[in-house]
């Protein structure tokens, strides 16, 4: 006992020091295995502005992109490892080195995503975002890219966006008529009053014989369905709106939105439209809001047209998670 005692101390010093070496040597071992953070050549990197890629650079590109920023944490085993395997799923997901490939629709496609990914602060990752606070994005920084987003739609003007923006103020500032109308099938006005308010899903002219200029809302329902891609079917409550406008073609070529034409809306209420898969749909029509439809019989008539777009829930103009735009002009 007495001898074991005596040792003890000893034995002990030196358990630390084996330890020790032992920890260095396995740290000096784990720096060369485990996944790396890899920087593969740019072939086709993002084509835009100086603006919007000064954006997405200081942001997301240290994951989204094969320009990952080297820094300690990125070459030092283990975090190395973790942030290898962000960046390699971030990669995967869709990467801005090669983003050129991608079809106009499909970038178009991701940039909203992109948006509302940062609107809902699930990106930039939080973890990375607390590291560097730099990543942080704006509402102008948002605006941006939301800008860009549209203007990926050759359909669309560069500009519709901000003389919608000043219409949609215009037009919330104006008195509201106190009965709002209520269609044939018991859809009211009054579940959409706000919609200038929520998130503008998508936006498509119309060049042929009934020129005008659409623009595509969701209420938070619907706007979320459409970010987690849960369409099928579309969560009770979702109502999409889709507000036309004439267009106003001037001398010199450029197009605006002319005056206000109508709105149509779609609500997902299975208890109340079991006859067409949830969907309850109405169309009010000027200035007076003249609901569409003499009898309730019309929404089988919305609807029958609506069922080519099943396959989505019914809706065709959504820009969907894997970049395609269903957007169908006729
Ligand atoms: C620290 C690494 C990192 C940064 C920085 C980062 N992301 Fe991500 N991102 C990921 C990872 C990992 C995923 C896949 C897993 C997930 O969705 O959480 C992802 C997924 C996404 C998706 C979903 C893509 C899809 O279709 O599956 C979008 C959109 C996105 N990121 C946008 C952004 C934007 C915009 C920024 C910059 C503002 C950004 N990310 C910055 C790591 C990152
Ligand atoms: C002849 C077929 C047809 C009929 C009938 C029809 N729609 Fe549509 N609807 C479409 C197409 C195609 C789109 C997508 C293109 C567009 O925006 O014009 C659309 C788009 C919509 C949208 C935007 C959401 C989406 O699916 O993209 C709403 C809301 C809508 N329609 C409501 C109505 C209402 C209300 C009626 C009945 C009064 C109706 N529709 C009748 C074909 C039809």
């Amino acid at each position: 006992m007495w001898h074991f005692n005596k040792e003890k101390p000893g034995l002990f010093r030196s358990n630390i020091f084996r330890i020790t070496a032992a920890l260095s040597s396995l740290f000096i071992l784990i720096q060369f295995i485990g996944p790396r953070v890899t920087r593969p050549v740019v072939t086709h990197p993002l084509v835009a502005s100086p603006e919007v890629t000064g954006i997405l650079k200081r942001a997301c590109y240290d994951c989204h992109s094969n320009e990952t920023r080297k820094n300690l944490w990125t070459e030092l085993a283990p975090f190395s490892w973790v942030i290898a395997e962000d960046v390699q799923e971030a990669r995967s997901r869709f990467d801005f080195s090669t983003f050129d490939t991608l079809s106009k629709a499909q970038q178009q496609g991701f940039i909203w995503e992109m948006v509302n990914m940062v609107l809902d602060e699930k990106m930039p990752l939080p973890g990375y975002s607390k590291v560097h606070p730099e990543s942080g994005l704006t509402s102008r920084d948002i605006s941006v890219l939301k800008a860009y987003a549209v203007s990926l739609n050759p359909a669309v003007y560069h500009d519709s966006l901000a003389i919608l923006d000043a219409r949609r103020q215009r037009a919330a500032d104006k008195e509201r008529p106190v009965d709002l109308p209520v269609s044939a099938n018991g859809v009211a006005y009054s579940s959409i009053k706000d919609y200038q308010h929520w998130q503008v899903i998508s936006t498509t002219n119309r060049f042929d014989n009934n020129r005008s200029i659409r623009v595509i809302y969701g209420n938070d329902i619907a706007a979320e369905a459409v970010r987690t891609n849960h369409i099928k079917p579309w969560p009770e409550g979702s109502i999409i709106v889709k507000v036309v406008w004439d267009i106003i073609e001037e001398k010199n070529g450029d197009i605006l939105p002319g005056r206000f034409n109508n709105v149509q809306m779609m609500i997902k209420d299975s208890h109340q439209f079991k006859q067409s898969e949830g969907w309850g749909f109405a169309k009010f029509t000027g200035e007076g809001l003249v609901p569409y439809g003499k009898d309730a019989s019309f929404n089988a008539a919305c609807f029958n047209c609506h069922k080519a777009a099943s396959e989505y829930g019914y809706v065709f103009n959504i820009p969907l998670p894997d970049g395609e735009n269903m957007a169908v002009n006729h």
